[in-house]
């Protein structure tokens, strides 16, 4: 009896610390919807997705290629697979009002080790050319981090 007991608390402890490790930790859910800031200091807001995934929202770039006033401009995407996954991809598009120019956004909805949303995004800005002896330097690439701005939907 008396060498059974330390045996049975051992037996019991290890099992508790089996049954903490083998709990799930819930899934990282990222959502594209609410108001986001990027490192260039640019806004957009984005709308409720549909059935599809598909969304609609606004940009406000804080840096222009141009010479032109900026305008508030719309952005229409797309995330992958609404439902099954939780960290989904997404791509956007904008069509900028105050220029000639389309800009598209390709990248992933992430939760990082803090538990904040962030979006790692790579673009490609269009801009339009006279001459297609231009089209060479017509096309710029960059990459944007966004975070959310404070009133971001949970
Ligand atoms: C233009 O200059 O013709 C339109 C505005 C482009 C702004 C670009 S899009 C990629 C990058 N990220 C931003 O937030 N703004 C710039």
């Amino acid at each position: 009896m008396v060498r059974v007991t330390p045996f049975l608390l051992v037996l019991s402890l290890a099992l508790v610390a089996q049954g903490l490790s083998d709990r799930k930790s819930p899934p990282l859910q990222c959502t594209l919807t609410g108001l986001w800031i990027n490192d260039l200091g640019s806004n957009m807001t984005i709308g409720d997705l549909n059935r599809k995934g598909e969304f609609a929202g606004s940009y406000h770039t804080a840096v222009t290629a141009t010479t032109n006033e900026i305008q508030v401009s719309p952005l229409q995407g797309s995330q992958h697979r609404t439902n099954q996954k939780s960290q989904p991809t997404f791509g956007f598009t904008v069509n900028w009002k105050f220029s000639d120019s389309i800009t598209v956004f390709t990248g992933q909805c992430f939760v990082d080790d803090e538990g904040k949303e962030v979006l790692k995004t790579m673009w490609l800005l269009r801009s339009r050319v006279d001459n297609i002896k231009d089209d060479w330097k017509a096309t710029r690439v960059g990459i944007n981090i966004f975070t959310p701005l404070h009133s971001h939907k949970e």
